[in-house]
């Protein structure tokens, strides 16, 4: 039914947006958002570097079937994502601080759709609707595809003033294909391109930080 999703890489420094991966061979589903990744990162400018873990998980076999991806997080540190690969797509998993999580709700002001009331079934499983979009707070899953076209934003997670994001910034992600913006719950902000929050993927835990990306009770 599913596959160990355990291996991982720490970050390349090398790789300022964040959103590198490990030097494991990638395939060609992978390199379709790696590439768009890439991209981003060039038209983004200086990116910072963000703690991060990547993996590449499933046999062949499970990702033809698109199977769910067991992933294992208890080594991943606060202020880290770790990117698994679920159905050909980049699914980001963030430990957030606990700074991290009491600057979301004061965002909501600034968000296109602050409670995640779009798309409900499409965007946000029932069990993530909610201040976090998650379900322990700390912990966001999320699909690192932008709403607007299909590009796959960077990681800002540095709060404050940098190029292309506004100076009272506290930390997301910047889809630096159109300018579209996401905080740390992948809720989109006001007025950009990109018209619907990232998509929390059906998830659950099968243990305590084990995580089953694919698959959630309802189903
Ligand atoms: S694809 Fe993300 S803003 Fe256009």
């Amino acid at each position: 039914m599913s596959d160990s999703a355990s291996s991982s890489a720490k970050p390349d420094p090398s790789h300022a947006s964040g959103l590198s991966f490990s030097k494991e061979p990638v395939d060609g589903g992978r390199r379709t958002w790696i590439a768009i990744t890439c991209g981003v990162g060039a038209v983004g400018g200086a990116a910072v570097a963000v703690p991060f873990v990547s993996t590449f998980a499933p046999s062949e076999r499970a990702r033809a079937a698109g199977a769910a991806v067991r992933v294992d997080v208890s080594t991943l540190q606060p202020g880290e994502m770790q990117t698994v690969e679920w159905r050909g797509k980049p699914v980001w998993i963030i430990r957030r601080t606990p700074e991290q999580l009491a600057a979301l709700p004061k965002l909501d002001p600034q968000l296109a759709d602050p409670k995640s009331i779009r798309k409900p079934d499409e965007l946000t499983p029932e069990y993530a609707r909610n201040e976090w979009r998650s379900i322990k707070p700390e912990f966001f899953v999320g699909v690192g595809i932008c709403t607007h076209l299909g590009c796959s934003p960077g990681a800002k997670f540095t709060p404050g003033p940098q190029p292309s994001l506004p100076d009272d910034w506290a930390g997301g992600f910047l889809c630096a294909c159109h300018g579209s913006t996401f905080d740390l719950a992948g809720r989109v902000f006001r007025n950009k391109p990109a018209p619907d929050n990232l998509e929390v993927p059906p998830h659950m835990y099968v243990a305590d930080n084990v995580l089953l990306i694919g698959e959630d009770k309802k189903a």
